[in-house]
């Protein structure tokens, strides 16, 4: 099914497994027509088949990662690199060691760095000095937040150090062997980093997404629903499985 919502693009897939092939094509496409290109990815359970499914089109010799730089999205902070739950940990375990990227071409926020702020800081000269993220993938939290941008009273703009909510804190523990292991703050890059991006692939699963997709798609654009600030831009593309689709089928009719 697709709706067309404004500016963004909406396509709905029966399941998890052809929600995840279709983002695979988005994804796909974007790589051949920029091979040079940077890339924004994200953590997070949702955009697993996804990986899985470029890993598979790599190895066929369908999708090209040599050209390209990778970004992504967020970090926790502190954490070391090799802490199995960093993110830098995560991307090399279910993409980076299984496609042909060049690791100097892949960036992730420096959780172990002395000055945060300078690191915020020279994260947004490196993606400005590659020309900007072409594609951004992103996923949603159930609250709205994307990257680590938490409902606020403000859009937060570019990359920086937040502090993470008691209950962010409390969803991750369930990663660590304990709550005090949690890191208490993340890098992130902000609203303004991720609307700068010049597509922006957004990819929703499961019924606990359905409210907050609605929300995003349909609702006020409102900092208490961070990622509804992407009806302000020109070029997203959601790629929702039915169960997180389920409230916009309800309220627009299957289409
Ligand atoms: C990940 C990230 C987060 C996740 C979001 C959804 O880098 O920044 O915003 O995209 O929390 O996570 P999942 O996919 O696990 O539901």
């Amino acid at each position: 099914m697709h709706y067309q919502l404004g500016n963004i693009k909406v396509c709905t897939e029966p399941d998890y497994a052809a929600m995840s092939r279709r983002a695979a094509d988005i994804f796909a496409d974007a790589m051949a027509q920029n091979p040079d290109a940077a890339f924004g990815f994200a953590t997070g359970s949702t955009p697993l088949g996804l990986y899985k499914e470029l890993i598979e089109r790599n190895k066929r010799g369908e999708v090209d990662f040599s050209g390209i730089t990778t970004f992504n999205l967020d970090e926790y902070y502190p954490i070391k690199g090799d802490n199995d739950q960093s993110y830098r940990y995560f991307m090399e375990r279910n993409l980076f060691d299984h496609v042909n990227v060049r690791k100097e071409s892949v960036n992730l926020l420096d959780g172990e760095t002395a000055d945060a702020m300078l690191e915020c800081k020279a994260y947004e000269d490196r993606i400005r000095l590659t020309g900007g993220i072409y594609l951004q993938l992103l996923g949603i939290g159930a609250n709205g937040h994307i990257g680590f941008n938490e409902p606020n009273d403000h859009f937060p703009g570019t990359t920086h150090l937040v502090e993470l909510t008691e209950s962010t804190v409390d969803a991750n523990s369930r990663f660590f062997e304990s709550r005090e292991q949690v890191p208490k703050h993340a890098l992130t890059m902000g609203i303004r980093t991720i609307m700068s991006a010049e597509k922006i692939l957004l990819v929703v699963s499961g019924a606990n997404k359905s409210r907050v997709l609605a929300d995003m798609l349909l609702g006020h654009i409102t900092p208490l629903v961070p990622a509804s600030i992407l009806q302000l831009h020109h070029n997203v593309v959601v790629v929702a499985d039915d169960e997180a689709a389920q409230d916009i089928h309800g309220m627009l009719g299957r289409r």
